[in-house]
């Protein structure tokens, strides 16, 4: 088969990308698929690298050293190859963040009757808004924090007014958030008003709709859930931050932060964070695969945060772990989600 794997990506995640390919590149059957790379610069030009042959070792033949292929080897002639050798046989996204996780890939490779990897058009968008992914949710009868949002605009027409509304519907410590966006990138807790300003005018840098979200004091429970129509769900794992939350820092520089696999979650407790991944994985009508993240309080109260619809990939990512220990090595995983791609 040939698999083309489409990385780095027209994103503020581009970076945790590039770690997600270049792992999945060294664990891919080179036997089983013919591997092409194609890499997106962090401009949005695309660059179609040459096929890799044998064991990859070294990563040095992906396409993103190619750099003086762009514009000779832009996106028409990345992907509009229909018929030619050159021709794909599935894609494999493994991008984070706005185009790239948000449907508009996915969309692109729908028109091209490519089949993919993960996620289709609507539960990417879907899951990529954490407001609409909230509202859906909350049709869903999920348990989730109290959350409010804001445009830039009607911020920028009257800024005390919004934060009026959050001191006074969602109190303090809050979280604000851009809205399309991962890796707690532009993501800040609040305990004061004048923080709060300073969170804004950060989050809105990334995006013009922020969320405001009421902060919870809980552990951070994450499972991976797998599949198309019959979605199974992984053993649950726990996020232990060294600092105040699970920052970027603390996501992929400092390393400090410990993945407990299994978490110690009572049976019940698992059990309903079990269901409640199912109850969102089909709340978004997701396919293939995604992480749903939960917060578990010391009382036992259940709330879900978010799902990733192509969460973190590398063989040390909690995704990738929570499957091996439920039994599927990383390898395996990838071949499984090739094959739900195709199915
Ligand atoms: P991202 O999509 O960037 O991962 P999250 O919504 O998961 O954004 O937030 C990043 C981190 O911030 C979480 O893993 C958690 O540590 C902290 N956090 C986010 N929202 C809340 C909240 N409402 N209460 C407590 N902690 C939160
Ligand atoms: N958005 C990052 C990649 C994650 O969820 O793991
Ligand atoms: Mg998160």
């Amino acid at each position: 088969k040939k698999l083309g794997l489409l990385y780095g990506g027209k994103s503020a995640e581009h970076k945790v990308s590039m770690q997600t390919a270049m792992a999945v590149i060294k664990a891919l059957d080179t036997d089983k698929y013919d591997i092409h790379p194609i890499y997106i610069f962090e401009s949005g030009e695309w660059v179609r690298g040459p096929q890799l042959m044998g064991p990859v070792e070294n990563v040095k033949e992906l396409a993103f050293n190619s750099q003086e292929q762009i514009g000779s080897n832009a996106l028409s002639t990345t992907l509009f190859q229909a018929n030619d050798e050159a021709s794909l046989d599935v894609i494999f996204p493994l991008l984070h963040g706005p185009n790239g996780e948000d449907g508009t890939v996915q969309g692109l490779l729908e028109l091209l009757n490519l089949p993919y990897v993960g996620n289709g058009v609507l539960a990417s968008s879907a899951g990529m808004d954490k407001v609409i992914m909230k509202n859906i949710f909350e049709v869903a009868g999920l348990n989730q924090v109290k959350y409010n949002s804001f445009i830039r605009s009607d911020w920028q027409s009257d800024k005390e007014a919004a934060y009026d509304c959050v001191e006074k519907e969602l109190g303090f410590p809050c979280f604000v958030k851009p809205a399309n966006l991962g890796s707690s990138v532009g993501i800040s807790k609040c305990t004061t008003r004048e923080e709060l300003e300073t969170a804004f005018i950060e989050a809105f840098q990334f995006d013009r709709k922020i969320i405001v979200e009421e902060g919870l004091t809980a552990r951070e429970i994450e499972v991976g859930v797998l599949g198309n129509d019959y979605p199974e769900v992984s053993v649950a794992g726990e996020i232990v931050p060294k600092k105040d939350f699970y920052d970027y820092k603390a996501k992929y520089e400092d390393g400090d932060t410990a993945l407990i696999i299994p978490a110690e979650v009572t049976e019940s407790e698992y059990a309903a964070i079990k269901a409640d991944a199912i109850k969102a994985f089909k709340a978004l009508d997701c396919s293939g695969l995604v992480r749903a993240d939960f917060f578990l309080t010391k009382e036992g109260k259940v709330y879900i945060n978010e799902v990733n619809t192509m969460p973190g990939f590398t063989p040390f990512s909690m995704f990738p772990l929570l499957w091996k220990h439920t039994g599927l090595e990383y390898d395996a995983l990838i071949n499984k989600l090739v094959d739900l791609a195709v199915e």
